[in-house]
């Protein structure tokens, strides 16, 4: 029987990579880059199945090229980048890859918010350009973070992985936002629930950890940095486009927080201008699941899914259910 035809968007860990080529006619984007659009529309035409990244984006204009497609399997657990009700109209399953990139997008979470409050890429760099010429009472003051509160905005897997991490390491007071209560987690870690404004005015720091949908888009804008604290932080680990980033370039500016930790970003790979000249911000590269084990992990549960899905078997993460309902 012939293999079906799949097309790749970048190159992923060696381990997906073996599984892809024993059961697909595989093409894989030459580019150490992400695609540009007109390349996506190319390679989509003709194949079966796809496997994409959160940098591309696959809507009805992109579907349309090939009524034939089979099977979207994203490498990545948000799938904003992908229009679930077009594919779900066109009878195409979607697959995403949750629970394996928890922990570690925890840890980056955590590792962004002690970089931001205690200001360690700023003294890194000061250190690094050799200006350290003696201790002084004064060098790099930031904020405590034992003890302190924590918001977090969006208790799913992430969210409370971060819980776990602040209530049992660093004994701080945790509140969360979420649309559904988690009386396991209020109990167990002493979960404080509530709501989303009560949580902007009072938290030292604030996590965000909800996907992007219409709802999140722009969840802090100008009016909620005005009722932060300024003594508050906010992370974000989660999607850019949740956080309006002109009106944070603003209240960093303006002092209305004492800083900011950025994993994501509104439209990236772009940059707000001026943004990179605060030194109240620390900005990252998308980095929150960035360990070699968790992006391995993450690569074999997308090509798994692929192949399931081009079997005509049900794929382990499908997202759209109703797709067969087409
Ligand atoms: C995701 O999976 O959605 C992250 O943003 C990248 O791992």
């Amino acid at each position: 029987m012939k293999k079906p035809d799949v097309y790749l968007t970048r190159k992923l860990p060696e381990e997906a990579m073996e599984l892809l080529q024993a059961e697909c006619n595989l093409e894989v984007n030459p580019y150490d880059r992400a695609l540009s659009r007109g390349e996506l529309e190319e390679a989509i035409q003709g194949i079966d199945g796809l496997l994409c990244l959160l940098t591309d984006t696959i809507d009805e204009e992109l579907l349309s090229l090939n009524p034939d497609l089979k099977v979207v399997a994203n490498y990545a657990v948000g799938y904003d980048n992908i229009d679930i009700e077009a594919c779900t109209g066109r009878g195409i399953p979607v697959s995403n890859t949750p629970g394996v990139l928890t922990e570690t997008t925890a840890d980056l979470a955590f590792a962004l918010l002690m970089a931001t409050a205690r200001r360690i890429v700023e003294a890194d760099s000061f250190t690094k350009a050799g200006a350290y010429e003696g201790w002084g009472p004064m060098m790099f003051l930031g904020g405590d973070i034992y003890g302190k509160s924590l918001g977090i905005i969006g208790l799913g897997r992430i969210g409370q992985a971060v819980a776990r991490r602040a209530v049992r390491g660093f004994d701080m007071e945790v509140f969360y936002y979420d649309r559904n209560r988690n009386e396991e987690m209020e109990k167990e870690y002493g979960l404080k629930y509530l709501d989303f404004e009560d949580i902007v005015k009072t938290a030292d720091f604030i996590s965000v950890h909800v996907p992007l949908t219409k709802e999140t888009e722009k969840l802090f804008g100008e009016k909620e940095f005005k009722m932060m604290k300024k003594s508050s932080y906010l992370i974000n680990t989660a999607r850019g486009a949740v956080i309006d980033e002109k009106a944070l370039l603003q209240a960093l500016r303006d002092g209305e927080i004492a800083g900011a930790g950025l994993d994501v970003f509104e439209d990236e790979p772009k940059l707000t201008p001026g943004l990179w000249k605060q030194e109240n911000i620390v900005m990252l590269p998308h980095i929150g699941s960035a360990s070699i084990a968790t992006r391995t992990k993450m690569a074999k549960m997308a090509a798994e899914n692929l192949i399931a899905g081009l079997k005509g078997e049900e794929m382990p993460n499908l997202i759209n259910p109703d797709f067969a309902d087409a």
